[in-house]
């Protein structure tokens, strides 16, 4: 069973090449948590955790989601990451959570897709995402066919943060989400036409339509979905990411 969760697309697109290659069933995580479901039954026992990598990390929220869950003994894990610019540093995360879980981990990857945190960073241009993913999809094959016969496969070597220890890591990583992943800066302005569509698309019901704006409600992830799936582009991160290009990849 592949799990996907996904802000703005990449993870999901991932996760459906997977499945449509390995034969296997997909669940939306964000849809589950939007709607306070767990897991759905596996016979298999198999695994595809699929998801961004935010501040260095599994994003807290997937990481929760799998520590809430139960899962049969003999349950085995892959681990697949989408990141603006690929790190192996989240495998060390994520053979702790497997072992926290009784989780046997079969393999930790990593695709690099044009980076979504408009908060921080400037979105590649059309030309340069286009070459990014077609090079993620060229890699996908490989990985999906060991998945379908499941089997171990090696780790992605550590990318160009590879060799900060654990305990860095874990310090950025807390520092993001003390200081940076709130949602008090997010804004809207005036072009909003009350579609309800960051309402909708957010996962973690941390919107709310108030006359027809949206407020935010203190649970966010950052994972920017609201303010780049708005159509007017309304929404912004104080002043931060206005007049800047938004990504998401449909499909
Ligand atoms: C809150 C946040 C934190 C991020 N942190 C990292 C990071 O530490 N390293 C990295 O390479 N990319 C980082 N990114 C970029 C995303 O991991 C990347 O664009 C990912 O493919 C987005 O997946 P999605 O479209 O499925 O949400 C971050 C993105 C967000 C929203
Ligand atoms: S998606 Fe944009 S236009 Fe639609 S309600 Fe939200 S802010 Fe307004
Ligand atoms: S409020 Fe926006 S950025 Fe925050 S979790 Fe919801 S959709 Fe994601």
């Amino acid at each position: 069973m592949i799990v996907y969760f996904s802000g703005t697309g990449n993870s999901r697109h991932i996760a459906k090449n997977i499945a449509n290659i390995s034969q296997q069933s997909i669940v939306n995580m964000g849809e589950l948590l939007k709607n306070g479901k767990s897991l759905p039954e596996n016979p298999s026992n198999l695994y595809v955790f699929v998801a961004p990598m935010y501040a260095w990390k599994l994003p807290r929220v997937v990481e929760n989601f799998i520590r809430r869950a139960n899962f049969s003994k003999g349950s085995k894990a892959y681990f697949i990451l989408t990141a603006g610019l690929a790190s192996g540093n989240a495998n060390k995360g994520i053979y702790a959570l497997c072992a926290e879980k009784g989780l046997e981990c079969l393999g930790c990857a990593c695709f690099t897709m044009p980076g979504n945190y408009i908060v921080l960073h400037i979105v590649p241009n059309p030309d340069k995402q286009k070459q990014m993913i077609a090079e993620a999809d060229k890699a996908i094959k490989p990985l999906a066919d060991a998945i379908a016969q499941a089997k171990p496969f090696d780790d992605v070597p550590a990318g160009p943060t590879g060799f900060l220890s654990n305990t860095i890591i874990d310090s950025m990583n807390n520092l993001f989400y003390r200081f940076i992943f709130k949602d008090k800066k997010f804004c809207v302005n005036d072009n909003c036409i009350s579609c309800g569509i960051c309402e909708k698309a957010c996962a973690l019901n941390n919107i709310k339509l108030v006359e027809g704006k949206p407020k935010w409600l203190g649970k966010c992830v950052h994972c920017m979905a609201c303010i780049s799936l708005c159509p007017k582009q309304a929404i912004n991160y104080g002043k931060r990411t206005i007049k800047k290009r938004r990504y998401f990849l449909n499909g």
